[in-house]
């Protein structure tokens, strides 16, 4: 994956000062590099009879639906509070400052789906654990968590359910 990590852009101070920020829409405009970083994403699950995909708004959707497909599964998005015509059930986190929400559509996840969430990033958990419990709620199971990159420094695993299977193309 190393010309992929190279294309993969820091830039310093944003959106704040003393954030390193990682650019991943080079990656994405490239059209091998977005073929083979969804293949990366795929691989780890192929045989573990994921049934849909959630993918979290809104840097998730980048390579959420791409990886649906590829895994022969459906999509499910997860959105800010406010965007879905008919929610469901809604999860907040914590921020850095304040909270923040993502809720799912209304009956659109069956009871009983194999999820795999996935995001472009996983810092501090926050988020990915609350998509994480929005499929307990909905009485479904987390196959896993998959992430373009970790930010392992944050130790943002440790706010995903225990025990759930990770991975991550890139790491931090
Ligand atoms: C970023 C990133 C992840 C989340 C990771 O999204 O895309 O979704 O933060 O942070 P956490 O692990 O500390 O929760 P952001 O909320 O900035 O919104 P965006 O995807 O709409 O740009
Ligand atoms: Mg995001």
């Amino acid at each position: 994956m190393s010309d992929f990590d190279a294309a993969v852009r820091t830039v310093p101070d944003f959106p704040e000062p003393g954030i390193q920020f990682k650019d991943l829409t080079p990656v994405l405009a490239n059209a091998a590099l977005f073929a083979r970083g969804v293949e990366a994403l795929a691989e780890p699950w192929k045989d573990a009879g994921v049934t849909h995909v959630l993918a979290i708004e809104s840097r998730g959707y980048w390579f959420g639906g791409a990886l649906a497909v590829r895994l022969g599964a459906g999509l499910v998005p997860a959105r800010k509070p406010g965007k879905l015509p008919l929610a469901g059930p809604r999860e907040t986190y914590a921020l850095e400052y304040g909270e923040d929400a993502i809720e799912l559509p209304k009956d659109v996840l069956p009871p009983g789906a194999r999820v795999l969430v996935h995001d472009d990033v996983i810092a501090t958990g926050g988020t990915a654990g609350a998509a994480c419990r929005l499929v307990s709620r909905e009485g479904a199971a987390v196959v896993g968590a998959s992430f373009v990159l970790e930010l392992a420094f944050l130790g943002g695993r440790a706010a995903l359910p225990e025990g759930t299977r990770v991975h991550a193309l890139m790491t931090e």
